[in-house]
C-alpha cells in the first residue's frame, strides 16, 4: 500500500480512538484539560509507530488500540509537562495555546498526572495476553531510565557548557525512549523474539536520534506556524542541542547517520518494515 494512505488510515483510526479515550466521568476543568492536550493536531507517530511495528508481524487487532491511546497521552503529557514555566516555559502548542496558558498552571500539572495514569489504567485493564509485559516495557522506557530521565538530564543541564556525550544520554532519554516504547511495545505485543525486539530497539535509537537533532535544528529554522511552536527557544533558554554542539551542518549530518542507523536496523524484518523504514526517512525531512 501507498505510504500516505497506510498512514492516514492509521491516523484516521488512531484519533477515532482518542476522542472516546477520557472518560465522561472525569471532573471539570480536569476533563476538559485533558482533551485540550491529547486532542490537540499531532503527527500521531508514535501510536502509529506501535500499530505498524505490530502489524509487521501480526494482523491488526482492536486490542492494541489500547496501547497506542496509551502511548499517545504519555506523549501528550509529557508535552504538558515540558511546557510549563518551571521547565521549557512555552505558550505555543500543536498551533494552540499551552495547556497551562489555557487553563492555567495547577490544572496543566494535573491533567499531565491525569493522562499518565489513564495510561496505566487502559494497559493494565487490557486482557491482551502479552498486555503485562507490553505495559512494562512502555512505563521503563516512559520513566526514570527513559523520558524521565532524559527531561531530568535536560532541565538539570540547561545553560551548562556543551557536552556531547550529555546531550546524547539526554536526547536518548527524552526522545528516542517514547519511540522504543512503541516499536518494542508493538513487537511484544505482537510475540516477537528477543532478536526482533533488540532490532526494534536499535531502529528506535537511530529514529529517535535523528527526530531530536531535527528538531533542535527546526527551532533554529522552522515557522512557527509550520511548527505549531516557537522557534528559537533552546538558544534563548540555553538548551544543550546538538547543533549547538557540534555545528548545523555536522548536525545535519549526523541525523542522516542516525536515519540510516534505523533504516539499517530494520533488515531482519525485510519486506514487511516498508513503513517503518519510510517513516524514518520522512523524520530527516520533516519540516513540523
Ligand atoms: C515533540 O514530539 C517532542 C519531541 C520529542 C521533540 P512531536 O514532534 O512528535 O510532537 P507532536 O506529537 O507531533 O505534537
Ligand atoms: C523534549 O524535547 C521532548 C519531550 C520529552 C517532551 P523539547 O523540549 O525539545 O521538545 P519541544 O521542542 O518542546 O517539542
Ligand atoms: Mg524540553
Ligand atoms: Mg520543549
Ligand atoms: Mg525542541
Amino acid at each position: 500500500m501507498n505510504y500516505d494512505v497506510q498512514a492516514a488510515e492509521c491516523r484516521q483510526r488512531i484519533e477515532a480512538a482518542l476522542k472516546t479515550a477520557i472518560p465522561a466521568t472525569v471532573v471539570e476543568p480536569l476533563r476538559g484539560a485533558m482533551e485540550y492536550a491529547l486532542l490537540a493536531p499531532g503527527k500521531r507517530l508514535r501510536p502509529m509507530l506501535l500499530l505498524e511495528a505490530h502489524g509487521m508481524l501480526s494482523p491488526a487487532g482492536n486490542d492494541v488500540m489500547d496501547f497506542a491511546v496509551a502511548l499517545e497521552m504519555i506523549h501528550a503529557y509529557s508535552l504538558v509537562h515540558d511546557d510549563l514555566p518551571a521547565m521549557d516555559n512555552d505558550v505555543l502548542r500543536r498551533g494552540q495555546p499551552t495547556c497551562h496558558v489555557a487553563y492555567g498552571e495547577a490544572m496543566a500539572i494535573l491533567a499531565g498526572d491525569g493522562l499518565l495514569n489513564l495510561a496505566h489504567e487502559l494497559m493494565l485493564a487490557s486482557a491482551h495476553p502479552r498486555a503485562l509485559r507490553a505495559a512494562h516495557e512502555i512505563s521503563a522506557c516512559a520513566g526514570v531510565h527513559g523520558m524521565v530521565g532524559g527531561q531530568a538530564l535536560d532541565i538539570a543541564h540547561t545553560g551548562h557548557a556543551v557536552d556531547r556525550a550529555l546531550i546524547e544520554r539526554m536526547q536518548t532519554g527524552k526522545t528516542a525512549a517514547l519511540f522504543r516504547a512503541a516499536v518494542c511495545g508493538g513487537l511484544i505485543l505482537a510475540g516477537a523474539d528477543e532478536a526482533q525486539l533488540a532490532a526494534g530497539a536499535d531502529y528506535s535509537l537511530g529514529l529517535g536520534r535523528a527526530f531530536q537533532i531535527i528538531d533542535d535544528l527546526l527551532d533554529l529554522h522552522g515557522d512557527a506556524a509550520q511548527l505549531g511552536k516557537t522557534p528559537g527557544k533552546d538558544e534563548a533558554e540555553g538548551k544543550l542541542t546538538w547543533p549547538a554542539a557540534v555545528g548545523e551542518s555536522q548536525a545535519r549530518e549526523d541525523a542522516r547517520y542516525w536515519t540510516q542507523f534505523a533504516v539499517d536496523a530494520l533488515a531482519p524484518f525485510g519486506d514487511r518494515a516498508t513503513f517503518l523504514r519510510e517513516t524514518a526517512l520522512r523524520a530527516l525531512n520533516r519540516i513540523s
